[in-house]
C-alpha cells in the first residue's frame, strides 16, 4: 500500500477544542523553522492554537490527542493568485502568449460563468483548493455580480479562508452586456455592493479584493476609481502586472505617457500595502524600487510563467531588493492548484536562471520555499498575525500530510526535516494532503480520492 494510513476515522468528526499529536514542521515568524518529530498542537474552542511543542511537554490540562503520526502537520498553504472560473480549462493552451491564450481559452469560458455556473463550480473549486493543501485562496472571479455572490456563499459554507473579487474590465472584455457609457459606473457599484455584503464576513475569514483585470482591459479612469474604492473601503486591490512581453508592449501602446507598466498602476493610486500584483516577471530596477517603496506585494506564479512561456522571474534579485513575495497557482495559467507544485517549479526555474548565468548566490532551499508558500502569503495579505505559521495565538489553519506518498522507497522515512520538505515539494503527490483545517474546522476536499 502506498499510504501509511488512508483513513483516520476520527478526523471528520473532530471539532475545536481538540489536540493533535503529529510530526510538526513550520516556519517561524521570528525567522527559522521549527520541527518536532513527536509534536503536540492544542486548538481551543475558538479555533486558535494555544500550544505547539513536543508531546513530552504537554500541558497538564491538555485533552487526549488524536495521534496522526507519522503524518506531518504544516501551516495551511496560501495561494495568492488564482482564477475561480478558469478551473475547467486548467491544462489547456500551453505555450501560447497570454493575450492569445486569454482570447482562445479564457474569455469564452469566463463569458459563461454566470450565477448558475458559479453555483455549480465554486463548491468543487473550494474543495479542490483544500485537497491541494491551500487553506487561504486569493482569487479573481468573472465579471458577473451574481456569480461572485455564489462564489462567496460557497466559500462561506465550505470554510476556506478566501479573498475574492469581481473582475472589472471596461475595454478588451468578454462581457456581452457591456455598455461603454455605463460600464465604469456599474462595475464600481457592483464591486462596492459586493464589498458591503462580503468584505470581513465571518470575523474576517472572507475578504474582498477590488479586481481590475489588468491595464490592457481597463482604462486609466477605471484603474483610478477602482483604487479609490479599495482605499475607501479597506478592501484589497489585485491585478496582473508585467507578465509577458506582448502584454507589456500593449500596455506601453495604451498608456504612452506612463514611464512603464508599474507607473500605470502608481498613477492610478493602485500601489500600497493592500495591493497584490500577479506575475511581475519583467520588472526594471525602477519598477522594482517603486513596488518595494510602496509596500506592494507580488504573487509569484512560476508554473503559469513557464506554461504560458511568459518568462522567468528574477526572484533572487527581487528578494534582495526587499520585495514582498508569496506564491500563486494562477489556475488556469498554471495547470495545477498545488502550491507544492509552485514551489517545485519555482525552484527549477531559479536553477535555470543560474545555469544561464542570470542569477548568482545561494539557491533558495526547501524551507525558503515553504516560507514563501505560507508566511510569505500571509504577510502579503497582512494577516501574518493570524495565519502562515503554527504558533500559539494564531488561528489553526493547518494541513496534515502523509509522507508515505512522497517516499522514494516504500517504508522509508526522512528523519531530517529539510529532507522531508524537499520530498514534499519535489515529489508532491495529489493525494498526500489528508486533512485541512481553517480555525480548527475541517475542510471538505482532502482525502476524497481514497
Ligand atoms: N492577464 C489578464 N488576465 C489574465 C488571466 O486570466 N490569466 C493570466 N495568466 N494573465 C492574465
Ligand atoms: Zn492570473
Amino acid at each position: 500500500m502506498l499510504a501509511s494510513a488512508l483513513v483516520t476515522p476520527e478526523l471528520p468528526s473532530l471539532r475545536p477544542p481538540f489536540a493533535l499529536r503529529a510530526r510538526v514542521l513550520t516556519p517561524l515568524a521570528a525567522g527559522g523553522t521549527y520541527h518536532e518529530p513527536d509534536g503536540l498542537l492544542l486548538v481551543d474552542a475558538a479555533g486558535r492554537l494555544t500550544f505547539v511543542g513536543a508531546a513530552g511537554d504537554r500541558p497538564a490540562e491538555a485533552a487526549t490527542a488524536l495521534d496522526l503520526r507519522p503524518w506531518v502537520v504544516l501551516p495551511g498553504l496560501i495561494d495568492l493568485h488564482a482564477h475561480l472560473p478558469q478551473l475547467p480549462n486548467a491544462g489547456l493552451g500551453a505555450g501560447l502568449d497570454v493575450l492569445t491564450w486569454l482570447d482562445r481559452y479564457i474569455f469564452p469560458l469566463e463569458r459563461g460563468f454566470d450565477e448558475a455556473a458559479a453555483e455549480r463550480l465554486a463548491p468543487i473549486a473550494w474543495r479542490a483548493f483544500a485537497a491541494a493543501g491551500t487553506t487561504t485562496a486569493v482569487v479573481h472571479g468573472a465579471v458577473y455580480e451574481a456569480s461572485l455572490d455564489a462564489a462567496f456563499q460557497a466559500a462561506a459554507a465550505h470554510g476556506i479562508r478566501a479573498v475574492i473579487g469581481k473582475v472589472m474590465m471596461d475595454r478588451l472584455t468578454y462581457d456581452p452586456t457591456i455598455e461603454p457609457a455605463t460600464i465604469l459606473e456599474r462595475s464600481l457599484r457592483e464591486s462596492s455592493d459586493l464589498i458591503a455584503r462580503w468584505h470581513g464576513r465571518d470575523g474576517g475569514r472572507l475578504r474582498y479584493a477590488v479586481t481590475p483585470r489588468f491595464a490592457v482591459s481597463c482604462t486609466a479612469e477605471m484603474l483610478r476609481e477602482s483604487a479609490a474604492l479599495a482605499d475607501s473601503t479597506g478592501a484589497y486591490w489585485q491585478t496582473h502586472l508585467s507578465e509577458d512581453r506582448g502584454e507589456i508592449a500593449e500596455v506601453a501602446r495604451l498608456f504612452p505617457d506612463a514611464l512603464d507598466y508599474v507607473d500605470v498602476y502608481e498613477r492610478a493610486g493602485g500601489l500600497g500595502v493592500r495591493t497584490i500584483l500577479a506575475h511581475a516577471v519583467h520588472l526594471s530596477d525602477r519598477e522594482l524600487g517603486r513596488l518595494v517603496a510602496t509596500g506592494s506585494h507580488v504573487a509569484h506564479c512560476p508554473v503559469s510563467n513557464l506554461f504560458l512561456a511568459s518568462g522567468v522571474m528574477p526572484l533572487a534579485r527581487y528578494l534582495e531588493a526587499g520585495l514582498s513575495v508569496g506564491l500563486g497557482s494562477d489556475v488556469a495559467g498554471g495547470p495545477e492548484l498545488s502550491i507544492f507544485t509552485a514551489m517545485r517549479v519555482g525552484f527549477y526555474a531559479q536553477n535555470a536562471m543560474r545555469v544561464a548565468g542570470l542569477a548568482s548566490g545561494p539557491a533558495l532551499g526547501p524551507f525558503d520555499w515553504l516560507r514563501l508558500g505560507t508566511l510569505g502569503g500571509a504577510q502579503a495579505l497582512g494577516i501574518d498575525d493570524l495565519v502562515g505559521s503554527l504558533e500559539p495565538g494564531k488561528e489553526a489553519d493547518l494541513i496534515a500530510v502523509d509522507p508515505a506518498f512522497v517516499a522514494s522507497v516504500p517504508g522509508s522515512i526522512d528523519d531530517d526535516p529539510e529532507d522531508l520538505m524537499s520530498r514534499l515539494m519535489f515529489r508532491a503527490h495529489p493525494d498526500m494532503v489528508r486533512a485541512a483545517w481553517v480555525r480548527g474546522r475541517a475542510l471538505e476536499g482532502p482525502g476524497a480520492r481514497g
